[in-house]
């Protein structure tokens, strides 16, 4: 532990992972305790979120957690009282809530479309409403809105409305910097790539390969110029770096973590 964070309070919502191994969430969750962030780890899948918080308490860590949906408004303002009532401040917001349902606009059924922009967007607006007012009357705090490389390019799937709603999240922590740059409380994005985690097996393969958990892992690594996909850690360390002092002038900011993917015309 180099203490990168120390002391400081970090809500994480959507800090489970789909299947076993380190999702998004849940190496940021493990990062920001290993550099001395007290972790509230809220998410929908209980079981997920008492792995992450087992993990943190296993190296020496502090971990509470919440149960909650991060699209529902009442949810989400009772897990930020909940943090609150742990903790008694919020330092760091990371949303990482998010997922891509394939189709094109024919093809998409308008609740597929609506859940994505929810799922992506909504969950974001949701917590920094909660949020936002009580890192203003702190007078400081980090956001870290985990985006995509779908804001800003296509990677040879149809994905309108995960591309719509990623690029709409850029947008929407930029205004938020914008508002809140004189208040103390910073807003940025990391864009991650292709990366390898749990989310591949668990959802990437069925939609797109038939099930071929080899196939996609194959394509999505040829896909990239470093000849592999990335990781949980890659985008966790880019967080890391977002949600400290380091980072204390950087704000309206994206990180691009995708091992040059974006630097290819396909
Ligand atoms: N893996 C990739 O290649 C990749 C690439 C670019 C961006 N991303 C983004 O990374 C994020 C997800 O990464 P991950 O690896 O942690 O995914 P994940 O699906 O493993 O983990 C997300 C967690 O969120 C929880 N969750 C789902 N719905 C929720 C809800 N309504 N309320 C609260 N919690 C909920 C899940 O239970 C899960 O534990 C998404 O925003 C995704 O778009 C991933």
């Amino acid at each position: 532990m180099t203490g990168r964070i120390e002391g400081k309070v970090a809500l994480v919502v959507g800090a489970g992972s789909v299947g076993e191994g380190y999702g998004n969430g849940k190496a940021a969750a493990v990062l920001y305790a290993r550099e001395g962030a007290k972790v509230f780890a809220v998410d929908i899948d209980e079981a997920a979120v008492t792995e992450t918080k087992r993990i943190i308490e296993n190296e020496g860590g502090v971990c509470a957690t919440h149960t909650g949906d991060a699209m529902k408004a009442d949810q989400v303002e009772a897990m930020v009282n909940a943090c609150m009532g742990e903790y008694g401040r919020i330092d760091i917001l990371h949303n990482n809530c998010g997922g891509s349902i394939p189709g094109g606009p024919a093809e998409l059924s308008e609740e597929d479309w609506d859940f994505q922009i929810d799922f992506n967007l909504k969950t974001a607006f949701l917590a920094c409403k909660y949020v936002l007012p009580i890192m203003e009357k702190q007078g400081s705090g980090a956001i870290v809105n985990i985006s995509s490389i779908a804001s800003r390019t296509n990677i040879g799937r149809r994905l309108c409305a995960y591309q719509a709603s990623k690029a709409g999240l850029i947008q929407f922590s930029n205004a938020v910097a914008f508002q809140y740059a004189g208040k103390g409380v910073r807003s940025n994005c990391v864009v991650p790539g292709l990366m390898h985690t749990p989310l591949v097996e668990a959802r990437v393969a069925g939609q797109a390969y038939d099930g071929d958990v080899a196939k996609a892992i194959a394509d999505r690594d040829a896909m990239c110029p470093a000849g592999k996909m990335g990781d949980a850690w890659d985008v966790a360390y880019a967080a890391l770096y977002l949600a400290s002092d380091e980072a204390r002038y950087v704000t309206g900011a994206e990180i691009v973590v995708d091992g040059g993917v974006t630097l290819k015309s396909f």
